[in-house]
């Protein structure tokens, strides 16, 4: 089942103690109440769990989502959490994120990843390059995220980054969201023309409770 749109993404990355995610919360919970979409947050693992404390605490429609998750089911795998204990925790997880294929050699276990995620009930937000890069059976969510935008404050082309969404959705019946230094000032021109269904905002501009509820406050289709 699909969630209203547009889906808003945000993922702090490797950011924030609990005390300061606690506080971003705190100021973004309040607007994303309002919002006419769907918001998903994305913090560091340990702190799932408090997130998520919090967010049932005060009836939030605000979604929780992991970062990553292991390409391992649950067993002798040191450091790793599998997607089966995450189940009651996160509806979503980030799945092939550039950075996990760059720094990690992520590259050939995504796939895994995501049919464990799937396996869980868990919604991969399953992350490609370009139109090109091979997607799993059963993905629902795509996020085009080319690597020269990523936390560069050089984004795609809403015009490119909204074909490639069109030829995307020619392959299978995605919700398809683009990520890379999209920000208040951008984020209208990437939704406008309804072919894209969300944005996926990364440290750039989710880290400041105020940048990311100007995105909020943006991210409207019309
Ligand atoms: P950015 O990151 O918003 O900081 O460019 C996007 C991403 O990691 O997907």
């Amino acid at each position: 089942m699909s969630e209203p749109i547009p889906l808003i993404i945000a993922n702090l990355k490797a950011n924030k103690t609990w005390d300061e995610v606690s506080a971003w919360l705190d100021k973004v919970i309040p607007v994303v109440e309002t919002f006419d979409g769907t918001v998903v947050v994305c913090p560091s693992s340990p702190f799932l769990v408090s997130t998520l404390q919090k967010l049932q605490s005060l009836n939030s429609k605000f979604k929780l989502g992991c970062q990553d998750i292991s390409k391992f089911e649950q067993g002798a795998y040191t450091g790793e959490v599998a997607a089966s204990q995450l189940v009651g925790i996160c509806q979503y997880v980030i799945v092939g994120h550039s950075e996990r294929r760059q720094y990690f050699g992520e590259d050939t276990i995504a796939f895994q990843k995501a049919i464990n995620a799937k396996k869980s009930n868990i919604e991969p937000i399953y992350c490609v390059q370009s139109e090109q890069d091979q997607i799993p059976d059963n993905i629902r969510i795509v996020a085009y995220e080319p690597t020269f935008a990523i936390g560069t404050g050089n984004p795609d082309t809403p015009q490119n980054a909204q074909s490639i969404a069109e030829r995307l959705k020619t392959k299978g019946e995605y919700t398809v969201i683009y990520g890379g230094s999209v920000s208040a000032d951008n984020v209208k021109s990437y939704l406008l023309k309804e072919v894209l269904d969300g944005v996926l905002i990364g440290a750039t501009n989710s880290l400041d409770p105020q940048k990311f509820i100007e995105i909020l406050n943006s991210a409207k289709y019309q």
